[in-house]
């Protein structure tokens, strides 16, 4: 009878908003899936540099939404290295489209290659790119950190992932793969440590860079002078040979299959280098350096700090959820404000204190990283502006002032039901006050039909009656 089933399709109403766990809040917490791999090893030797590109690592594969990437060098038998014996430069994860059946090179080939042009250029490979800013594909990786890698958290706060291999974007006859460049340096035993992770090139003897090309006069230290196979020097009599081991880049990724109630994420990196200015418009290309060089401050001591800034025009309309910097040895911290001069996220660099991995003195064992409360609403076009701090009481060369962030297009429906209910924070009355409002119009609309009800069976005996 249509009445009887009018008051308790009500109550079933009532129950099931109230009993039913909402989507938008469970969103990623519940089925996180994590597993850990290991990179083909380096071989590395006192002095020794290790800078491979590997086309096909190991990874969770199919239509994935990315919670977090953690790494750490290990050695054969499982246990954590530390930087001060093998020093981590970077490492970075770049996803790509490979077409099926394509020949690519092999990682020895790959090596001595200029995988920044050659290998992007070609048709078989397509790089995934970050949302920016940089011109690709400079800095157009996924994940990627250095020396903090041990103790900066890369989570994607819920109910936010970064969609991986979507079905529909993925170009006909091509497979989804990541790309894995690992940069190390061996340390132990060597002269002047510093210089060999700071990648002076007089210390390196290197005059011509990974590409054979002449190295620019005036270019001190940096990437292009501790490329694969450079050799940092040792003391004499430290014993090289005996001292060859096997290490791996060990990395624990989490994610969550792609469903509707994952809603997604996207990475941009902002490099305090970059060469983008707004006086000359939206139509210059954004030329990142990546490395730049501290100069030493003249006054000696104390409060010597070197303070870059790049102000960047945002390309997004957006919530910032997440951000980290990427800093070396003498980093301070950095920070993205606004043109109100309002600061938004901001990471410090945390050094160790003693010798044990995730503690090395001397060394950035982590970046702070940042999770506002309240997701920062950014506007297209609006002018970000990145500081990047130094130290400046000794100089460093090669240092880099990058900042990755993570941005979400749409935040989570504000959901009525009991379990969101109780997580929610204190201050949301406003959800509390509309679901007694709508429990209370759900009673008197049941009240209403079961009064209704009655009355229609009275009518109903009466007429059966006479
Ligand atoms: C950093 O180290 C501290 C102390 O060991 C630990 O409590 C914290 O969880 C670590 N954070 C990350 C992101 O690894
Ligand atoms: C540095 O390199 C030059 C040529 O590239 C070589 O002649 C010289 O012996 C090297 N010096 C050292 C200390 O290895
Ligand atoms: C950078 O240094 C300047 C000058 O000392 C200071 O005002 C600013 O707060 C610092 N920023 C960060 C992120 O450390």
């Amino acid at each position: 009878m249509a009445r009887y089933h009018i008051s308790s399709l009500i109550l079933f109403l009532v129950i099931a908003l109230l009993a039913s766990p909402s989507q938008g809040f469970l969103g990623t917490k519940k089925k996180i899936k994590s597993a850990v791999f290991y990179s083909p090893k380096l071989v590395m030797s006192p002095g020794s540099v290790s800078d491979f590109y590997l086309l096909d690592m190991d990874f969770p594969r199919g239509h994935i939404g990315l919670k977090s990437f953690h790494a750490e060098v290990v050695d054969e038998a499982g246990n954590p290295v530390p930087l001060h014996e093998t020093y981590l430069h970077h490492w970075a994860v770049q996803p790509h489209y490979v077409r099926k059946g394509a020949k690519l090179p092999q990682q020895e080939m790959l090596r001595r290659q200029d995988p920044k042009s050659n290998l992007y250029s070609a048709s078989d490979i397509i790089l995934v790119k970050n949302g920016g800013l940089c011109r690709s594909p400079v800095l157009r990786h996924y994940f990627g950190s250095g020396s903090e890698t041990r103790n900066t958290s890369t989570y994607v706060p819920d109910p936010y992932a970064i969609e991986i291999d979507n079905p529909e974007e993925r170009p006909d006859g091509y497979e989804f793969k990541w790309l894995l460049n690992i940069h190390a340096i061996d340390t132990r035993g060597v002269e002047d440590k510093t210089g060999c992770i700071e990648c002076l090139c007089d210390l390196y003897n290197v005059t011509v860079n990974e590409y054979g090309r002449t190295i620019k006069p005036g270019y001190k230290g940096g990437l292009h002078c501790c490329y694969d196979k450079t050799q940092c020097p040792v003391k004499s009599g430290f014993g090289n040979g005996e001292k060859k081991r096997n290490l791996y880049l060990k990395y624990t990724v989490k994610w969550v299959d792609w469903d509707k109630t994952v809603l997604p994420a996207k990475i941009y990196i902002f490099d305090v280098t970059d060469s983008w200015k707004k006086s000359v418009g939206d139509s210059q290309e954004h030329i990142c350096k990546v490395e730049y060089d501290v100069e030493p401050c003249k006054t000696n001591g104390d409060g010597c700090i070197d303070v870059k800034k790049k102000s960047l025009v945002m390309p997004f309309n957006g919530y910032i959820v997440y951000g980290v910097a990427h800093q070396h040895a003498g980093g301070i911290g950095a920070a993205l404000y606004r043109d109100s001069g309002e600061e938004i996220c901001t990471s410090m660099a945390k050094y160790g204190n003693g010798v044990e991995p995730g503690n090395e003195a001397g060394y950035i064992v982590g970046m702070t990283s940042c999770y506002p409360a309240d997701p920062v609403k950014v506007s297209y076009e609006e002018t970000l502006t990145l500081e990047v701090n130094y130290s400046s009481a000794v100089g460093h060369t090669g240092v880099m002032g990058l900042f990755h962030i993570f941005v979400v297009q749409q935040l989570p429906e504000p959901e009525l039901s009991l379990p969101n209910l109780f997580q929610a924070p204190a201050g949301s009355v406003s959800v509390l006050a509309f679901l007694a409002v709508t429990v209370l119009v759900a009673v008197v609309v049941l009240i209403a039909a079961v009064i209704y009800r009655r009355q229609n069976r009275e009518d109903g005996y009466q007429s059966l009656s006479t």
